[in-house]
């Protein structure tokens, strides 16, 4: 019997392109000389037994620094920082390095990240939420408001793609004046061309787009490395630090920074975010049309705010009293089918389908097949 084909629809950690798989197995085994290149020589030695101040683990470093820029377009005028702490940290670290004393933090409220990093600010001084779309169940992006409402702020955050609601900015917006706009773009970077000249700070939990989890990429515009106080903000807290000694200040996570090597090679490899964010357009097209199409199904996200990554839907057609088990019914069915972890977030319920960078389209297309016919059965 043939094994059936396991199509992975988890919001992350998220499945990997299989040539990344291999690669970062093979360097588990054995690491390749000059940063695991495709024809370099073996090590001896495997990527989780090098030392992080090794000429070999040294190019993977500056490897993945340099293809931080040339693939996702991170401008040189900012500084590329392999992190921990996942972007949870990173809501305590931005307020941290970027408040400056008299000027709010400001932040646009599209959900449960954003709501994370509004609670972080808030502790450390004066927060305000400058647009929210807390009122439709953050089904859109909210307008900016005018200017003034952020004029002579800190900085100002948004989430610029929501995993959890599966809404994203069709653009990053352009602030006025010279305030910083700070991104949380966990679940989108690498996913198609992004602004990121408009950005004065941007992060991203590395276990959808880049691999595995416990990396977090930090740019970060150099200009605004030094704005954290010294002698108020920890040593280690501070952006400054890590940048310094590029990411080598402590102890790296070695293994994951190979990985997010490898799968921006694999990303260079498919002609970039262009080319990408061309088949992710498609992908997504197709499972939209599918909830469009339908009197069962109804898209979460409103036209104009939807998700290139994460699409979310409830069975809309169906009695509120029936819904929750039929979704279940749904997500079982879909399981048997070998279509894995379509369930929504456990704080918001419905459904979700994450089709990250190394989705395979033809995973989409059996998707879309399963519901189509979960609808005409069911
Ligand atoms: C947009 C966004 N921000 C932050 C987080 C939290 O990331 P971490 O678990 O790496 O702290 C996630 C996790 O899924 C996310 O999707």
């Amino acid at each position: 019997m043939s094994k059936q084909v396991i199509r992975n629809f988890s919001a992350g950690p998220a499945i990997l392109p299989p040539v990344v798989f291999e690669r970062a197995s093979e360097a588990i085994r054995e690491l390749r000389k000059d940063g695991h290149a495709r024809e370099a020589d073996g090590t001896g030695l495997s990527i989780l037994e090098i030392s992080h101040r090794s000429a070999d683990y040294e190019a993977i470093n500056s490897g993945a620094t340099r293809l931080c820029h040339e693939v996702l377009g991170i401008p040189e005028t900012h500084q590329v920082l392999f992190l921990q702490g996942g972007a949870s940290l990173q809501f305590v670290t931005v307020p941290m390095n970027l408040r400056q004393e008299g000027k709010p933090a400001c932040y646009v409220d599209t959900g449960n990240w954003s709501e994370k990093a509004i609670i972080e600010s808030r502790q450390l001084g004066e927060t305000r939420v400058i647009a929210s779309s807390e009122a439709s169940k953050h089904d859109h992006i909210p307008e900016l408001p005018s200017p003034e409402a952020y004029a002579g702020a800190s900085y100002v955050h948004i989430t610029s793609n929501n995993t959890v609601r599966g809404t994203e900015y069709a653009e990053l917006p352009a602030l006025a004046g010279d305030v910083p706009l700070v991104i949380d773009c966990s679940s989108h970077i690498g996913s198609r061309p992004m602004a990121l000249s408009r950005v004065g700070l941007g992060y991203a939990g590395a276990q959808k787009n880049l691999g595995p989890s416990g990396v977090t990429l930090v740019f970060v515009r150099k200009d605004l490395l030094e704005r954290a106080p010294a002698g108020v903000v920890p040593k280690y807290l501070r952006y400054a630090t890590h940048a310094k000694k590029p990411s080598l200040y402590n102890t790296p996570n070695t293994f994951g920074v190979l990985v997010l090597k490898l799968m921006l090679e694999w990303l260079r490899d498919q002609g970039g975010v262009a080319a990408m964010g061309v088949i992710n357009q498609r992908k997504a097209k197709l499972l939209y049309d599918v909830l469009e199409d339908s009197s069962l199904y109804t898209p979460h996200a409103r036209p104009g705010s939807r998700s290139l990554m994460n699409v979310t839907w409830t069975l809309g057609g169906v009695a509120e009293g029936e819904r929750d088990a039929m979704t279940k019914r749904l997500v079982a069915a879909a399981a048997d089918a070998g279509l894995r972890n379509l369930k929504g977030h456990r704080t918001v319920g419905g459904l979700r389908a994450s089709i990250y960078n190394a989705f395979p389209e033809q995973g989409v297309r059996e998707l879309c097949e399963f519901l189509r016919e979960f609808e005409r059965t069911a």
